[in-house]
């Protein structure tokens, strides 16, 4: 042992008085040593460490440069800021506190997907190739990879009867980011956001400085007069759950034809019905009029940060140069990455894995609380939305939070709207989990 713990590593490329300043700074920020204490002499040090005299020096010449350590002539080396040093009155570093341990809660939102373990062999594969492919030396087609951009469109054809090609395509890093895109192309108008709705959505919008109009979830927009766009979420409408229907979807885009407003059609988990076969898109009514957002984020994680686009043709060389100047594309790796997840048939296959399990979980779910809520729409995707006093509700939330599980409050999703009730997601828990957590909910709601 040194009269410091310091090691200095020789297989380390910096020199080792570098080595040694960057240890001993350490030391003080961790609060290892502290104000005031002395520094060994260079030469036992020196000695300690088994290296030159010189390399100490020079450490401790750097470290005085910058303030951590003070010297008296002939009478050694200090840490600065302690008792009588010249930077007595620096405070002393606050010693970084580790934060306690946060038991992680079960997500059981509305947006944690449930991802087959089976098919992580092509999930592997997908960053092999990423880690041997050349990345481009430069910034990237700003539209996403054009191979990317051909598969998205022929999945688009194939599962959301939504005929586009790679050039009307692009790729995002999510919803949001898709959002934000058009909204930096659209008028600063006003946009309408269904009530109870999307909050990423609203909150984008806001940031955009722009006022947000509620339109009442369940019902026909007669009226966008005045609005840029209205954000929809015609398949499976977040979070209570209705599919628009064909009349709903008609009204809607002839009132955005006529107000002079873009629909934002979100389909965010559109492929996980188990009743009927998916919806077709919105867009599929009117790709001029309809703007389409696509997400990895629910058939794949929303921690890949990855989504798509398809832009109505009068908004794409403005969209195009506005992107060009930002930049704001998902980043190379996981774009390359999704070529082979795509071309391989991951996302087919886990998509298909978890529409069956959520079949299996939701009439469970559906079975379980039913005698205690009214269920606020028809159950598909990966959650349920359940219709119960307010208090009730927190109550029930709060017992499944110290169980370990997080459940959401249905009145955090509403703006002007009057409802109250529970959103219980099921792709997040294992099995055991959501027996566990379903046996909790109904402990509570039982109780109260
Ligand atoms: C309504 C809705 N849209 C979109 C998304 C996905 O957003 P992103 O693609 O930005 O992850 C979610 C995720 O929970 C959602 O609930």
């Amino acid at each position: 042992m040194s009269t410091l713990p310091v090691r200095l590593d020789r297989a380390d490329p910096r020199p080792l008085g570098t080595q040694l300043a960057d240890r001993v700074r350490q030391l003080v920020l961790d609060g290892g040593l502290a104000p005031g204490d002395r520094m060994p002499a260079s030469r036992r040090l020196a000695a300690d460490l088994g290296v030159s005299r010189s390399v100490v020096e020079q450490a401790f010449d750097q470290l005085l440069a910058e303030g951590w350590l003070e010297a008296r002539r002939g009478a050694g080396t200090w840490v600065a800021g302690g008792p009588g040093g010249r930077a007595a009155g620096l405070a002393r570093p606050a010693r970084r506190r580790t934060p306690r341990a946060e038991r992680e809660l079960v997500m059981m939102d509305a947006g944690t997907p449930w991802v087959d373990p089976r098919h992580a062999a092509v999930w592997r594969r997908a960053w092999r190739e990423v880690s041997s492919a050349t990345p481009p030396r430069g910034y990237d087609d700003p539209r996403g990879l054009p191979e990317l951009r051909a598969l998205v469109a022929e999945r688009l054809g194939r599962t959301r009867g939504l005929a586009v090609d790679a050039d009307q395509v692009r790729v995002t890093s999510g919803t949001g980011a898709g959002l934000r895109h058009l909204l930096a192309v659209l008028p600063r108008e006003p946009v309408a956001v269904e009530d109870p709705g999307y909050r990423a959505a609203v909150a984008t919008v806001r940031e955009s400085g722009r006022e947000v109009r509620d339109l009442p979830a369940l019902e026909p927009v007669h009226d966008l007069a005045g609005c840029a766009a209205a954000y929809v979420t015609p398949a499976h409408q977040h979070p209570l759950g209705r599919v628009m229907p064909a009349a709903d979807r008609l009204v809607l885009v002839a009132t955005a034809r006529r107000d002079g407003a873009l629909v934002v059609e979100d389909d965010y988990d559109s492929e996980f019905r188990y009743d009927v076969a998916p919806v077709p898109a919105l867009a599929t009514l009117d790709r001029e009029r309809v703007a389409y957002l696509g997400t990895a984020s629910k058939a794949i994680s929303p921690s890949l940060r990855l989504g798509w686009s398809v832009v109505p043709d009068a908004l794409l060389d403005a969209y195009d140069a506005h992107r060009s100047l930002t930049h704001d594309a998902p980043a190379w790796p996981v774009q390359r990455a999704m070529v082979t997840l795509l071309r391989d048939g991951y996302v087919d296959a886990v998509v298909r894995s978890a529409r069956r399990v959520y079949a299996e979980r939701a009439p469970r779910v559906v079975a379980a609380l039913e005698p205690f809520a009214e269920l606020a729409g028809p159950v598909a995707g990966m959650y349920s939305t359940w219709l119960l006093p307010h208090a009730r509700a927190v109550r029930a939330r709060a017992a499944a939070e110290r169980a370990g599980f997080r459940v959401n409050l249905l009145r955090d999703y509403c703006r002007t709207a009057r409802l109250s009730g529970l959103v219980v997601g099921f792709g997040g828990p294992s099995d055991a989990e959501l027996d566990q957590a379903l046996a909790v909910l109904v402990s509570a709601l039982d109780r109260s």
